[in-house]
This record gives structure tokens, C-alpha cells and sequence, in this order.
């Protein structure tokens, strides 16, 4: 069964999972990179950044374990039109999104845009499909195009509130960072006693970051 996931979602401690204002310059406004330093060091973002994909170095402990499940079994990914790219990108027609020719999600990639345009084809198995759709018919649509893998929902924050609250998230890893943003977008607003319905655990890490898991009570069975 066909589940839908979400990794690597990293928040600060007043749980912002990005900054303001976003641009070009500071795609994370002024949280600049520090909600993903913990990510930066580990083997699986040395081998993201490798052109051959070999090994390049970095950090195999839980860090790493956890980092490099955000690629396995996944078939499709859904993200916001924030994180394919800095305000006014709906205007710009030879945007492409920020990864270059050969973005690392390598599936299908359907990005929510009340601002839709024909997919565009890029290197390596990534298409970019844009979609305005319903979190649920999103979804139906991206599990067609998985070919029976999962469904990752990559953020920002906005689209994982989004299914969060539509209830459709079987699995969720957070990465909370012990820093304080004070403003940008927050993940849980509206999301009262989400804890409910989900199995949750933690694991800190000696990065100081805190791995939180979030498995669904009913979510359909784990595939080996
Ligand atoms: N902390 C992390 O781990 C992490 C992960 C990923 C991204 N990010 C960051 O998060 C930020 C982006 O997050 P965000 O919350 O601002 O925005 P977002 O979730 O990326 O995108 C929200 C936008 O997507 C479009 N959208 C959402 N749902 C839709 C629907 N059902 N139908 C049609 N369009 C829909 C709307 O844009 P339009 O109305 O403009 O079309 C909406 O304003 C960026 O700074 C990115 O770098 C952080």
C-alpha cells in the first residue's frame, strides 16, 4: 500500500519551518541555513551534492540515518509553489525551480500552484508537474504517477499544514533545531491534538537537534 510521507521537515523551537522575508537571496529569509546545518553534515547531502553520486565524506551517525530515508520508496513528490522557487516565480516562464538541470527528486514532482503551467521535463527522472488541486486530489493524482511507491510531501510548511490537517500524512520525520526564529512560517497553527493520531517518538542527536517521528495509528502497513 501506497503511503504518504514526509522527511527531513525541519522546524526551530517555536516551531517555524522557515523564516521571512523569502526572496531569491534568502529562500529561508532570515533563518538563512541554519534549520538545515544538521542535514549539511551528514554523508547523505555530501553524496546529494556529488556529481557521480559516490561518496564524498560527512557524518554517518543518526543523523544520517535518518536524513537518507527521505529518498527510499519514494515514487512522487507534492510541494508548495514557495518552495519551488522565490516570490514572483509564477511570472518568470524560464523558471525551473533552484536545483538546476538535474534536481535531486528524480520522480514526478507536482508543485500546488494556483498559477499552473505545462509540466517541464528535466534531467534525471525529475518532471514538474503543476498542479491547483485539492491536498486529496493531489494526492491521487501524484499516487498514479508513484507506480505503487509512496508519496513524499516535501513542504514547505504551508502544504504539510495543508495534509496534515486534511488528515492524509501516514508518516512524518521532524527535525526540530534548537534555535528560536520568532517569525516566518509556522507548521502547526490549527493542528490542535495532532498528536492523537500518531505514534510519536524521539531521538536527540549529539548535532543537538531532536528527531521526531510521527507514524499514523492506522497508517497502511510498512513495506520491507
Ligand atoms: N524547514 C524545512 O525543512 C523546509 C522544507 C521545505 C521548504 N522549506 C521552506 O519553506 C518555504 C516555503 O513554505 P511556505 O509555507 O511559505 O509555502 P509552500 O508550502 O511551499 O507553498 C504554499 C503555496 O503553494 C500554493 N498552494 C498551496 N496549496 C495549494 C493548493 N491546494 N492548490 C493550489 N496552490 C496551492 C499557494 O501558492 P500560490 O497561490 O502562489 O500559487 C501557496 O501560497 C521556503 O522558504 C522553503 O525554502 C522549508
Amino acid at each position: 500500500m501506497s503511503r504518504t510521507r514526509i522527511h527531513n521537515l525541519s522546524i526551530s523551537l517555536d516551531g517555524f519551518a522557515t523564516g521571512e522575508p523569502q526572496s531569491a537571496e534568502a529562500p529561508f529569509g532570515h533563518a538563512g541555513e541554519r534549520l538545515h546545518e544538521w542535514m549539511f553534515a551528514t554523508r547523505f547531502w555530501s553524496r546529494q551534492g556529488a556529481a557521480d553520486g559516490t561518496d564524498a565524506g560527512g557524518s554517518a551517525g543518526v543523523d544520517d540515518a535518518f536524513a537518507q530515508l527521505h529518498s527510499i520508496g519514494i515514487g512522487a513528490e507534492i510541494m508548495g509553489a514557495h518552495k519551488f522557487g522565490p516570490p514572483g516565480w509564477q511570472e518568470n516562464p524560464d523558471w525551473r525551480g533552484w536545483w538546476g538541470p538535474n534536481p535531486p527528486f528524480h520522480t514526478p514532482t507536482f508543485v500546488l500552484t494556483h498559477h499552473p503551467r505545462p509540466p517541464r521535463e528535466m534531467e534525471g527522472g525529475t518532471t514538474f508537474h503543476f498542479l491547483d488541486a485539492s491536498p486529496a486530489d493531489a494526492l491521487a493524482t501524484a499516487r498514479s504517477a508513484a507506480d505503487g511507491q509512496d508519496v513524499r510531501i516535501g513542504g514547505g510548511p504551508t502544504v504539510v499544514r495543508e495534509f496534515l490537517a486534511a488528515g492524509l500524512v501516514d508518516h512524518m520525520h521532524l527535525v526540530q533545531v534548537p534555535i528560536v526564529l520568532g517569525r516566518g512560517v509556522r507548521l502547526w497553527d490549527g493542528l490542535e491534538a495532532l498528536e492523537d493520531a500518531y505514534d510519536v517518538e524521539a531521538v536527540s542527536s549529539p548535532a543537538g537537534v531532536t528527531h521526531l517521528t510521527f507514524t499514523r495509528k492506522n497508517a497502511p502497513e510498512h513495506r520491507p
